[in-house]
């Protein structure tokens, strides 16, 4: 039996999170306020199917409706079993036809067997064809009196709206990394196998908010790893996942634009047999550390010694081109999971070329920073200070622009351009009044290089 399986929650108080909903059902259930329509929707792997199990146990339980399930009694057990008559589960995806829901209603009208309540349980119920929800929607309009539905989807805007509106409605949220840890924590305990704390939030984070998801992870983890003790090297072998200083070396490629090393490491990643799809997941998930580490925000997937190394690398970078990173690379990996039967050797060659292009337009400077030097440039002309070091040309002390015929120059209205003093242009022969000239000029004077997409954008 899987871990997933074997650490399903039996009741309420073993429910990890899913708060709001867990205790909404139990004041319902202690006030006997029953309703005979259940929505729950939330990402896969959340509690949907476990909630549901668990309320049709309170509902028939021998001391029900109750919150506090006993678990012993033949309907608890025979629930918990899966093999009670009353408590009936049915998996819309295989059964979406007419046919399906029509023998459904037949069967409601009957009272239940031996319990309270008759349960349906209708798992991944945006499944059902248009037919079938209308069908069904007679049902849940005048429901039999002993029926409960439980609907189940990980699709709300799929189910029609007669039909949500029929229902109560619950919400399940997707868990964080730090929650899903702490189950895991739990499980290993009770396994009684020992663990090394930092090989769980790795494990955690993979699942992606499911807890299914990440039980599986860690039951392949201990299949991996052999049974007795869990360690951090164990973890990473077994998803793939490399050391952080690959990542530190990576990315401070990225910081310098040191192309050579970066294509450098694709071609030893490659080799070594990693794979390109995690690493560039593993990647995004870093630069977002980076990114958020670099603007104070507490990141809970983190273990104490990797947020101290990236705080420090953080520090290192420019927090647009960081971003800049993030987002190019984070298009890439888009375009990965739509290339679902690309070759290995197809992701290498989209990552370098993306590596190729993204160092490139690092070195083009971003329009924040154009902005800043825009500023720059404004600030010195309206004091007259500090002029010289933003244009290394000298400006003699300001000619009375107004000499010029202003109005009928086009470019007069821009105040850069009209208050740019006719000297240092002049001084070359230049037209002083050519804004991207002169921009391109203040721009040179720095040493910074011009995209030419910008100095199109003034006119150079
Ligand atoms: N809230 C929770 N607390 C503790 N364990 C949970 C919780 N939610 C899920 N699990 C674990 O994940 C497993 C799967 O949960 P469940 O079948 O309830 O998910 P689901 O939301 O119905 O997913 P799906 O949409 O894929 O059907 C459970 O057997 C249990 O081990
Ligand atoms: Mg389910
Ligand atoms: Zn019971």
């Amino acid at each position: 039996m899987s871990l997933a399986t074997r650490y399903r929650p039996q009741n309420f108080e073993d429910l990890v999170g899913q708060l709001a909903a867990a205790q909404s059902l139990k004041n319902a259930l202690d006030f006997k306020k029953i309703g005979h329509a259940y929505l729950f929707h939330g990402a896969r792997g959340v509690g949907k199917t476990t909630m549901a199990r668990i309320l049709a146990k309170a509902l028939n339980c021998v001391n029900g409706p109750t919150s506090t399930i006993c678990n012993i009694c033949e309907h608890c057990v025979e629930i918990s079993e899966g093999r009670s008559t009353d408590v009936i589960e049915i998996d819309a995806a295989s059964n979406r036809g007419i046919d399906n829901i029509r023998e459904l209603r037949a069967q409601a009208v009957f009272a239940p067997m031996k319990s309270r309540y008759k349960v349906y349980i209708i798992d991944e119920v945006h499944m059902l064809t248009v037919e079938s929800f209308n069908a069904l929607l007679k049902t849940l309009e005048e429901p039999p009196h002993h029926v409960v539905f439980i609907l189940a989807t990980t699709e709300l805007h799929k189910i029609p709206e007669t039909i949500a509106s029929r229902c109560q409605v619950f919400t399940f949220k997707k868990f964080n990394a730090r929650e899903i840890a702490g189950r895991l924590a739990h499980i290993l305990e009770k396994e009684q196998i020992a663990f090394e704390k930092d090989a769980l939030l790795p494990i955690a984070e993979r699942g992606e908010g499911s807890l299914r998801d990440a039980i599986s992870l860690l039951d392949q983890t201990l299949a991996f790893s052999g049974q007795d003790s869990l360690t951090i090297q164990a973890v990473r072998a077994s998803l793939d996942i490399l050391p952080i200083e690959v990542y530190n070396q990576f990315v401070a490629g990225l910081r310098t634009g040191d192309l050579h090393a970066l294509l450098n490491a694709i071609h030893e990643l490659t080799q070594g047999g990693a794979n390109l799809r995690v690493f560039l997941k593993d990647l995004l998930a870093y630069l977002r550390a980076l990114v958020l580490v670099g603007e104070k925000v507490e990141v809970h997937s983190l273990s104490k010694e990797d947020a101290a190394q990236i705080a420090e690398r953080a520090a290192e970078w420019d927090r647009h081109a960081l971003i800049r990173v993030f987002q190019q690379l984070f298009k890439l990996n888009q375009d990965f999971s739509q290339m679902l039967s690309a070759k290995s050797s197809e992701l290498k060659m989209a990552l370098e070329i993306a590596l190729v292009d993204l160092v490139q337009k690092l070195k083009e400077p971003s329009v924040s920073q154009l902005v800043q030097k825009i500023e720059r440039l404004k600030n010195a002309i309206e004091t007259g200070k500090g002029f010289e070091d933003t244009v290394a040309v000298a400006a003699p002390a300001a000619q009375p622009v107004a000499a010029k015929p202003v109005a009928a120059n086009p470019v007069a209205a821009n105040p850069v351009a009209a208050a740019v003093p006719a000297a240092p242009a002049a001084a070359s022969g230049e037209d002083h009044h050519d804004t991207g000239a002169f921009l391109q000029k203040a721009f040179l004077a720095e040493e910074v290089p011009v995209n030419p997409e910008t100095q199109k954008m003034f006119g150079g």
